[in-house]
């Protein structure tokens, strides 16, 4: 597979099927996301890969909490501005819609559409689940850093046959993600990676992307 394949190939996938993912595949691929590059070299993410026992302590603990109505840890960052202008509102909301769509789920069935969301704390099936961490004294630099980090550990599994999704929905339960990691306190979540091979009955969707011209800007002579 090459670069461009792995590019187009990568989407988020929300319905994983069971089958185990070999620990060497995914050694694989972290021993070759540590090329990632990052500002002065600081490789700021760590991650904690979370499979079996662990994964379904997770899952039963964070079932619990979303069953009984609870609204979840107070965030520790932002996962969207608060206001969040065009054209960013339009593309969040399309992205939204086509998503149900495709899932079959009405707008207004509600819900369903929490129901859609909860799988998030599902991991959405997946047998693995990846928890990415950084330094609480890094800064949008270091942020970004451990953004490319996860598009590099996703384009490689691309190349594993895998598929993923990055989920900042567990910042919502990261004290019970913590539970199950025991990470340093100087330490802050960023976001969950679901991993695995798609359920080959799963809606297919592909979201849309703004034109060229609205995100690039050439400049020549
Ligand atoms: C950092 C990050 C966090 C995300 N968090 C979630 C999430 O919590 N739940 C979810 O279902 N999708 C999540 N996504 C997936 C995005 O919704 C998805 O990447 C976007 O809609 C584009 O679709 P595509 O990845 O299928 O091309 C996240 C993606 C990124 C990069």
């Amino acid at each position: 597979m090459d670069v461009y394949e792995a590019v187009a190939s990568r989407r988020a996938v929300r319905r994983f099927s069971a089958e185990p993912v070999p620990r060497e595949a995914l050694e694989r691929v972290l021993r070759a996301a540590r090329r990632s590059p990052s500002g002065g070299n600081l490789q700021p993410w760590h991650l904690y890969v979370l499979t079996g026992a662990p994964l379904a302590d997770l899952r039963k603990r964070t079932a619990a909490r979303v069953a009984a109505g609870d609204p979840g840890d107070p965030r520790e960052y932002p996962m969207y501005p608060p206001e969040l202008r065009s054209p960013y509102r339009e593309r969040r909301f399309a992205a939204a819609r086509q998503r149900y769509a495709a899932m079959g789920i009405p707008w207004e069935d509600e819900r369903a559409r929490h129901e859609a969301v909860a799988a998030n704390w599902d991991c959405f099936g997946a047998p693995v689940a990846a928890f990415c961490y950084l330094d609480r004294a890094m800064g949008p630099g270091q942020w970004a850093d451990t953004g490319m980090y996860l598009q590099t550990v996703m384009l490689l599994l691309r190349a594993e046959g895998l598929h993923s999704c990055a989920q900042m929905a567990w910042s919502v339960y990261r004290s019970t993600v913590a539970e199950i990691v025991s990470p340093p306190s100087d330490l802050i979540l960023f976001c969950g990676l679901s991993i695995g091979y798609e359920d080959a009955a799963a809606p297919q969707t592909r979201t849309d992307r703004a034109p060229l011209g609205e995100t690039v800007t050439f400049l020549d002579g």
